[in-house]
């Protein structure tokens, strides 16, 4: 059983990082923590084994740890959202903003292996301004898959991501943080 309060705890606050104002959420004290990283990848597995997903597409960089995971755990395969300039093949790509600058992802034209309609799950660990996932799931639609919900570990709900992203997919997040 998941325990949110329990997992919440296990999620470190840096203050001032990258920038000052920004309370940063370090999720790496959650992934160094058995019991916490596989409480939660049951609770995503429990959720997402019933969708009859095709792909996990996860957002660089920290959605592709768990979406990588969580692919394994289901049998699917993984796709990367990556950082402009970093994926090999052909591309498309989006611009957003970011609660602290601009930035621009990509997505190999053939991520989803050119299945018609792929079902698709987006994930990453943490919804802010709603600005990097809206590109995302952008750019999952552009190469013609059907996104059926995008994930995140935890939404700051102050900034009103869901918001965004609720108009292009279905919105989950496992914590929320006020
Ligand atoms: C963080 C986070 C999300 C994004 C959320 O990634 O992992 O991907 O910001 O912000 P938004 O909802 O305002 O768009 P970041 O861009 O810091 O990249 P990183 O994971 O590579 O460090
Ligand atoms: N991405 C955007 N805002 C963030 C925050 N406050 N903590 C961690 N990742 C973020």
């Amino acid at each position: 059983m998941i325990d949110k309060e329990y997992l919440l705890s296990t999620i470190r606050d840096v203050p001032d990082f990258p920038k000052p104002g920004i309370v940063f959420k370090d999720i790496t004290t959650l992934l160094n923590n058995a019991q916490a990283f596989t409480m939660l990848m049951e609770h995503l597995e429990n959720r997402y084994k019933e969708y009859n997903l095709d792909f996990i597409a996860g957002i660089e960089s920290r959605g592709f740890i768990f979406g990588a995971a969580l692919a394994t755990r289901l049998g699917i395969g993984f796709v990367p959202v990556r950082k402009k300039g970093k994926l090999p093949y052909t591309t498309v790509d989006e611009k957003y903003a970011l609660e602290y600058g601009i930035d621009e992802i990509e997505i190999h034209i053939d991520a989803f292996r050119n299945k018609k309609d792929a079902r698709v799950l987006l994930i990453d660990d943490l919804i802010a301004t709603g600005g990097t996932a809206e590109a995302a799931a952008k750019l999952i639609k552009k190469v013609g898959a059907n996104l059926l919900e995008a994930c995140f570990i935890i939404n700051l709900t102050f900034l009103h991501g869901e918001e965004k992203i609720k108009q292009h997919t279905n919105f989950y997040s496992v914590l929320e943080i006020a």
